[in-house]
């Protein structure tokens, strides 16, 4: 339970480890800020699911943080945002929510110089269609190539990061890329960062060009700091130095085991987690 005098925390959640990499960029962005982070460990992964299911569980994830007075949330994952945003934003009309799908779009847009774009992601994330939804509401002159990468998310979870096994998977996935424009990759989903040296060296292999790979995190941080000024929600800077690291974990899975993957996806130690139970919702709003 939170503490009533503690500063209410940013409300983080991901289906599993992943939205580790995003709550890493929050901390370094906003060291100032309390962070709850709940990871939906008992239901990952998210990305071979329906799209109700993924809107059902994301609700589930933020009722849940609701109960733990958060001042705003972070959706700190690629499918949930592509199936939930919407539904979230609906059913919690005044809490600030940030997906990551809308702040790396716009970094994408400013850095493409021949405006031909790949996303890779989940397969529900990229059927989702959501980044070509957000580029196109963003520039009407894009060039689009998505493709869903399934396997990426296991191979960074098992810590299968490089080597003949990573890079062949890679290659398969990114072969219609070979010899086209594209001078921008959006690496949409939370577990791609950690397979990025792969990605670029196979990109590097099969490309005219330098393709820049762009991940959610930072993008995600700065938008999120952005909706905290913007709501007046910011915690006061002297909170740094007391408050300095205050992040805590939640797992809807037993915690044993969490840590040993966590710590790759956060880059350094992290508090032990806690189990918490996730708070069912059965009625969901109208798509
Ligand atoms: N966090 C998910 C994403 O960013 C990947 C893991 C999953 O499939 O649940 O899409």
């Amino acid at each position: 339970m939170t503490d009533p005098a503690a500063p209410r925390p940013i409300g983080v959640f991901d289906s599993g480890v992943g939205g580790l990499t995003v709550a890493r960029a929050l901390r370094e962005r906003l060291p100032a800020e309390s962070i709850l982070y709940l990871g939906d460990t008992a239901r990952v992964p998210y990305g071979n699911r329906g799209a109700d299911t993924i809107r059902r569980y994301a609700l589930n994830a933020a009722h849940t943080l609701m109960e733990q007075d958060i001042k705003a949330l972070v959706i700190a994952c690629n499918t949930a945002t592509a199936h939930g945003l919407d539904a979230l934003t609906q059913a919690f009309p005044t809490l600030p929510i940030i997906g990551v799908v809308e702040p790396v779009s716009h970094q994408a847009v400013a850095r493409t110089q021949t405006r031909h774009l790949a996303i890779i992601g989940t397969r529900a994330t990229i059927t989702s269609g959501c980044y070509t939804r957000a580029l196109d509401a963003l520039a009407g002159d894009l060039h689009l190539t998505s493709i869903p990468c399934p396997l990426l998310v296991p191979l960074a979870e098992e810590g299968w990061l490089d080597g003949p096994v990573a890079r062949e998977v890679a290659r398969t996935y990114l072969a219609p890329l070979a010899d086209t424009d594209v001078d921008t990759l959006i690496l949409g989903c939370t577990h791609y960062p950690l397979l990025r040296p792969t990605i670029a060296s196979v990109l590097d292999s099969i490309m005219p060009r330098h393709v820049a790979l762009l991940d959610c995190a930072r993008a995600t941080a700065h938008a999120t700091a952005d909706a905290l000024a913007l709501h007046g929600l910011l915690a006061p800077a002297s909170a740094e130095s007391s408050d300095r690291q205050k992040i805590r974990f939640l797992v809807t899975d037993e915690p044993r085991g969490f840590m040993g993957t966590a710590v790759r996806f956060f880059g350094g130690a992290l508090s032990p987690p806690e189990h918490i139970d996730i708070i069912p919702r059965t009625s969901l709003p109208s798509p």
